[in-house]
């Protein structure tokens, strides 16, 4: 396919996830600019002064924002390296064999049974 055509057809599905996601209200506007209001992502974890903060910083941002960490319900040391490792295994995170412990060590520390109670109420699961 010349890559002319691969760009068209990435474009329309562009536009129709686009349109798929505002609903019926876009639509109706078509033709009209239209403004989208995206609610407030967070791309940083609570600062810490263990190893793993960075790391986690810099191996858990690049596919989704710290929300999907954050509105876990507080999970063990084990349940955080099991989470970390699925990233990696089925995921395909890139982040070193040794670098899987001191994440799971840092998240379970911070957003483990013993953070203070989450202000929000946690993400159905
Ligand atoms: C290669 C991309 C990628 C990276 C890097 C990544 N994740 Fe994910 N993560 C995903 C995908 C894909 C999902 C599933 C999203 C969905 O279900 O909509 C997910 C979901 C999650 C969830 C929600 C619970 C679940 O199991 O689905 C948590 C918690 C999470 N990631 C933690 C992490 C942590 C911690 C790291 C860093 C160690 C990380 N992620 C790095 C791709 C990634």
């Amino acid at each position: 396919m010349p890559p002319r055509l691969a760009h068209l057809h990435f474009g329309s599905r562009l536009v129709a996830l686009l349109l798929a996601g505002a609903g019926p209200g876009l639509l109706a506007e078509s033709g009209h600019s239209v403004e989208i209001v995206l609610p407030a992502d967070t791309v940083m974890f609570a600062p810490s002064s263990l190893k793993g903060f960075s790391a986690a910083q810099a191996n858990c941002v690049v596919c989704h924002s710290t929300e999907y960490i954050r509105s876990q319900p507080p999970l063990s040391l084990a349940a955080w390296t099991a989470e970390v490792k699925k990233m990696k295994k089925v995921f395909g995170a890139p982040i070193a064999d040794d670098q899987v412990e001191p994440i799971a060590h840092y998240l379970a520390e911070t957003y483990g049974p013993a953070r203070a109670p989450a202000s929000g109420t946690p993400a159905p699961k």
